[in-house]
């Protein structure tokens, strides 16, 4: 039988990389992006390299809650997952709402993935042993860690926005890693490091992004920035391809996969109980599985 993996953004940058890496292992892979010429190009690299199943392309704009369903329901429809690939991200310079009316940031990182995930449990069960990756960020460092509304106090910095949402996105997985313990499901944590690549050339030239104080700062964090986003993709999917296959992780869960592809200890406010607590909430609220939730 097909052994079926999903990339969300996995048309481009790390993405796409990660997709050619699950594929040359065996996997029949699902590559989701908005762009359908960009879905074909990557449809037709990747099958160069595929040693398993034939590889598609499904279209949705995870920046809206009712295309994550949409999509859910049609990845449903092919059968059992053995892997699911949360790798879709990205950092808005300027403030931006969905046509959901959410923050932007808020629903791309962390509500898209956690409702993608939550609609395709089911198949992952059936699919068990499977795995769920979640792709994270450094900038969960320097994120606001209140979680009792979608937009945090103060003024809009990408970057730090980005930082939180991804620091919900990772506090979610953490918390369920836990809750699907010995349910055949693990669940992990990549964080890339960093690369060249659409999101980071686009977006991280300008000092809006970041807080005054830091701002201040401006040539330092831009140089840092540049320093840690100058790899190639390929090095940064490593992490993701390693959480989702590698066979020494069998039986363990809930870990963080670092940049150099071994597990590192997790931020430690992801695990904070109240930011866990918030975010399960505000996820439930605004991202219901059904409407009867
Ligand atoms: N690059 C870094 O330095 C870095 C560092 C830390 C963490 N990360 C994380 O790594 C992951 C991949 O990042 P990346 O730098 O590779 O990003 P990227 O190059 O900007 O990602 C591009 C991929 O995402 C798709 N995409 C973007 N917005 C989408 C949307 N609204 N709906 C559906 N697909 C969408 C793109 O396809 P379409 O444009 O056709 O939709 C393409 O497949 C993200 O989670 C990011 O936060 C990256």
């Amino acid at each position: 039988m097909e052994q079926r993996a999903i990339v969300t953004g996995g048309t481009g940058g790390i993405g796409l990389e990660t997709a050619l890496g699950l594929a040359a292992r065996g996997f029949a892979v699902t590559v989701v992006g908005r762009d359908a010429e960009r879905g074909a190009r990557a449809v037709e690299r990747i099958a160069a390299v595929a040693a398993g199943g034939e590889p598609r392309f499904v279209a949705a704009n995870l920046a809206s809650l009712g295309d994550v369903r949409a999509l859910a329901t049609r990845l449903a429809a092919g059968g059992p997952l053995k892997v699911l690939v949360n790798n879709v991200g990205a950092m808005f310079a300027q403030r931006q709402q969905t046509v959901d009316g959410i923050e932007a940031s808020f629903a791309v990182n962390h509500l898209s993935p956690y409702l993608l995930t939550e609609l395709l449990l089911d198949r992952l069960r059936a699919g068990a042993p499977s795995r769920i990756v979640n792709v994270t960020s450094g900038a969960v460092k320097l994120a606001k860690r209140t979680f009792d509304t979608v937009e945090p106090p103060g003024g809009y910095y990408g970057f730090h926005w980005y930082g939180r949402a991804k620091l919900a996105n990772l506090a979610y997985t953490l918390d369920l890693a836990a809750r699907l313990r010995d349910s055949g499901i693990t669940v992990f944590a990549a964080d890339p490091g960093g690369a060249a690549t659409a999101m980071t050339n686009g977006t991280m030239t300008s000092p809006s992004i970041v807080s005054p104080p830091l701002r201040l700062l401006w040539p330092l964090v831009r140089r840092t920035f540049e320093r840690s986003t100058a790899g190639p993709a390929s090095v940064a999917a490593r992490p993701s391809v390693v959480a989702a296959t590698d066979p020494a992780l069998e039986g363990r869960t809930g870990l963080v996969i670092g940049p150099k592809a071994h597990p590192v200890p997790a931020f430690r406010a992801s695990t904070d109980p109240r930011t866990v607590a918030d975010v399960l909430r505000l996820s439930r609220q605004l991202a219901p599985r059904t409407d009867a939730d």
